[in-house]
C-alpha cells in the first residue's frame, strides 16, 4: 500500500504515521505545510522507521499534481486542516479555504491520479448543540447542526467527499468523526506539539509542566452537572488505531461509510483540571471565565457502529492515562 499522510507532521497524523510504521507494510509519504505541524515531530518519526517528506501546502494544485504524478498512491489518510473552533469564529475564510476549498482540490488531483481510497478527519462539532443526548452518546445519524464555522467546513468537506464517491462509484471513503482527543504517544516520542493548541488537556499539561502560569475554565453555567462543558475523550493511540481499522476495512472492498470516535463517556472540564493535578501532583491556578462562542453543552460519543463495523476496541479508556501520557510527553518533550 502506498499511503500519502496530508498533515502527517502534525498531532493526530503523527500518531497514524507512527501505527503505520508499527503495523509494516505500507510505503508512507507525508505532506505537510508546518504550519502548526513541526520538523522535530518528523525527525521523531524518522528514528522509527521511514517515509517521503513533501513540504507543501495543499493549495498549490501545480506541487500536488507534481507529486501525484511521480507517486501512485492507492489510499490518502487526509488530516490537514486549520483546527481551532475559537478562531474560526474570527476567522471563518481561513477554514473555508483551508479546510473545504483543500479538500475539494486534494479529491481533483486524487481522481485524475486514479487514488480511489480516502480517509478523512472530520469533528463531533459537525452535531453542533445535539438535540438531546441519549444515555448511549450522539450516533452518527444525529442531525448535523453545526455552531461554528470550523464544523461547518469539515461538513462542506464531508459533503463533498460524499458526492465525489457518488459520482465514481469505484472511489470509497471513511469518514471518522473523532471528539475530543488527548494523550500522546506511551513512549513520549510524539505528542500535541503544536503552538498555543486550545485543547484542555493540552492546556493543562503545560500547566503541571510550569509551561503556563494558569489556565482559564470557560463557562460554570452550562446545563450539565458542574456547570462545565462535558466532552468525550479519546487517547490518541486508540485513535490511531481507528484510523488502521479504517485503512484495512476499505482494502477489504468495504462500502464508503461514516463512523464516531469516542468512548461514549463524558468528563466535565473541571474533573479534566482536577485530575490533571492529581495525575501531576502540581496545584496549578485556575481562572473562571466567561462562555466562548461556537462550545456546545455536551458532546459525547455513540461509538457502537465502528466497534461492531470494523472491530475497533479501545485500549486506553481511561482518563487518568491519557492525561498522564500528556503530561509526562509534555514535561519531556524536545
Ligand atoms: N485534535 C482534535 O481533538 C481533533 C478533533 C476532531 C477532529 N480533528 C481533526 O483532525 C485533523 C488533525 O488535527 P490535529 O489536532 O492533528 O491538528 P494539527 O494542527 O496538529 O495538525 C494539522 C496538520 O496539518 C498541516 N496543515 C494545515 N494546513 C495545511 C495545508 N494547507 N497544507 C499542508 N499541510 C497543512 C499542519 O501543519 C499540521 O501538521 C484535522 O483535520 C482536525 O480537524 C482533530
Amino acid at each position: 500500500m502506498r499511503i500519502l499522510i496530508t498533515g502527517g507532521a502534525g498531532y493526530i497524523g503523527s500518531h497514524v504515521a507512527k501505527a503505520l510504521i508499527e503495523r509494516g507494510g505500507c510505503e508512507l509519504s507525508i505532506l505537510d505545510n508546518l504550519s502548526t505541524g513541526s520538523q522535530a515531530t518528523l525527525e521523531a518519526l524518522a528514528r522509527m522507521g521511514s517515509f517521503q517528506f513533501f513540504h507543501n501546502d495543499l493549495s498549490n494544485k501545480e506541487a500536488l499534481s507534481e507529486i501525484f504524478s511521480r507517486n501512485r498512491f492507492d489510499l490518502i489518510l487526509h488530516f490537514a486542516a486549520s483546527v481551532e473552533v475559537f478562531e474560526s469564529v474570527q476567522n471563518p475564510l481561513k477554514y473555508y479555504f483551508n479546510n473545504t476549498l483543500n479538500t475539494a482540490q486534494l479529491l481533483d488531483v486524487a481522481l485524475e491520479y486514479g487514488v480511489k481510497k480516502l480517509i478523512f478527519s472530520s469533528t463531533a462539532a459537525v452535531y453542533g448543540e445535539p438535540r438531546e443526548i441519549p444515555k448511549e452518546g450522539i450516533d452518527e445519524e444525529h442531525p448535523l447542526k453545526p455552531i461554528n464555522p470550523y464544523g461547518q467546513s469539515k461538513i462542506m468537506s464531508e459533503r463533498i467527499i460524499q458526492d465525489v464517491a457518488r459520482a465514481h462509484p469505484d472511489f470509497k471513503f471513511v469518514i471518522l468523526r473523532y471528539f475530543n482527543v488527548a494523550g500522546a504517544d506511551l513512549q513520549g516520542r510524539i505528542g500535541q506539539a503544536t503552538p498555543k493548541a486550545t485543547h484542555l488537556i493540552k492546556i493543562a499539561a503545560e500547566c503541571a509542566s510550569l509551561k503556563r502560569p494558569w489556565m482559564e475554565i470557560y463557562g460554570e453555567d452550562y446545563p450539565t452537572p458542574d456547570g462545565s462543558c462535558v466532552r468525550d475523550y479519546i487517547h490518541v493511540e486508540d485513535l490511531a488505531q481507528a484510523h488502521v481499522r479504517a485503512m484495512e476495512y476499505l482494502i477489504r472492498g468495504a462500502s464508503s461509510d461514516i463512523f464516531n470516535c469516542g468512548y461514549g463517556r463524558g468528563y466535565s472540564v473541571k474533573e479534566v483540571v482536577q485530575k490533571s493535578k492529581e495525575v501531576s501532583g502540581v496545584d496549578f491556578e485556575v481562572r473562571m471565565g466567561g462562555k466562548r462562542a461556537g462550545d456546545p453543552a455536551i458532546l459525547v460519543a455513540q461509538s457502537a457502529k465502528i466497534r461492531e463495523k470494523m472491530g475497533w476496541e479501545p485500549l486506553y479508556d481511561d482518563l487518568a492515562l491519557i492525561i498522564k501520557s500528556a503530561y509526562e510527553w509534555e514535561r519531556g518533550r524536545w
